[in-house]
């Protein structure tokens, strides 16, 4: 199936790793010109190195914090500037983040918004005047628990529920120009984020055990892979999804209790 990504530019905020940096090579792959935006310039650089290596594909990586209105008005300026226009933004940065009530300090509750709420409005406004031209195409990636809160998943779980409302709201209003809005609801992939939680929680075992670990009570038996994740947002961003806009994909091996 031709995707009718060829020639197209994304933006995929927190490219530099996991789901962000999977996501941004399947993208190249589909001969999308890519800009990956995270803080660490390190980490950024090797990334953007590792994508044109693989794919062969023009990468921009732009050192930024999506916590700052201005560094997301620098990313879509810079992305436009280079490449020449903007279709596709990926709005994935992000941290775990996830506690009872009473654990989570005011500040905790202010960070944790201002990442994946506010991140994905300022970097959605920046670009947006851009896709009216010729249509576009924004991922909002999410958490399943946005859905269907655990007890100690505070502040994330309401973060992510507001990411659900935003998009399901953004893609109403955006539809007449022919810019389509759409979420994905992790559950467990495993990624850096992943990958510190095994430690912590179970130091004990190895990958391949911690991954089917029956506790993590998943239906398809295993944590998800970054790009099992990335193959999805490269199919909702695609031409083969246009008509498209609205929706919310479980990505979660069956998890969520809801659809
Ligand atoms: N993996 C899961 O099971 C899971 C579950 C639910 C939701 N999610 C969500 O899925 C998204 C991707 O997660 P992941 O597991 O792939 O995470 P990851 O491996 O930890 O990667 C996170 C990426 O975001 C960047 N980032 C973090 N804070 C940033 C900021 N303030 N400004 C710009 N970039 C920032 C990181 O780079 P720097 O640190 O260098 O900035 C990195 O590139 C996140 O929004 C996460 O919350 C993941």
């Amino acid at each position: 199936m031709d995707l009718g990504l060829k020639g197209k530019v994304a933006l995929i905020t927190g490219g530099s790793k996991g789901i962000g940096l999977e996501t941004a090579l399947q993208l190249a792959y589909e001969g999308v010109k890519v800009s990956i935006c995270a803080r660490n310039e390190k980490h950024l650089e090797a990334s953007a190195n590792f994508i044109r290596k693989e794919t062969g594909t023009e990468v921009l990586p732009i050192q930024a914090d999506v916590t700052k209105q201005e560094d997301c008005k620098r990313i879509v300026k810079q992305t436009v500037k280079h490449f020449g226009k903007l279709d596709i933004l990926v709005n994935n940065a992000g941290t775990s983040s996830a506690a009872p009530f009473e654990h989570v300090e005011p500040k905790s509750w202010q960070q944790d918004l201002d990442l994946k709420l506010f991140g994905a409005i300022h970097c959605s406004r920046q670009a947006v005047p851009y896709m009216k031209k010729s249509g576009g195409s924004i991922i909002n990636v999410t958490a399943a628990i946005g859905k269907t809160p655990p007890e100690s998943s505070l502040p994330t779980s309401v973060s992510r529920a507001a990411g659900l409302a935003l998009t399901k709201a953004m893609s109403k209003d955006l539809g007449e120009d022919n810019i389509r809005v759409n979420t994905v609801c992790i559950g467990l992939i495993r990624s850096h984020q992943i990958e510190k939680r095994w430690k912590r929680e179970a130091p004990e075992l190895n990958w391949e055990q911690y991954e089917k670990d029956p506790r993590h009570q998943i239906p398809l038996g295993r944590i998800g892979k970054a790009e099992e994740a990335a193959k999805v947002i490269t199919f909702l961003v695609s031409e083969a999804a246009s008509y498209v806009t609205g929706t919310a994909v479980n990505i979660d091996g069956g998890k969520s209790g809801v659809l």
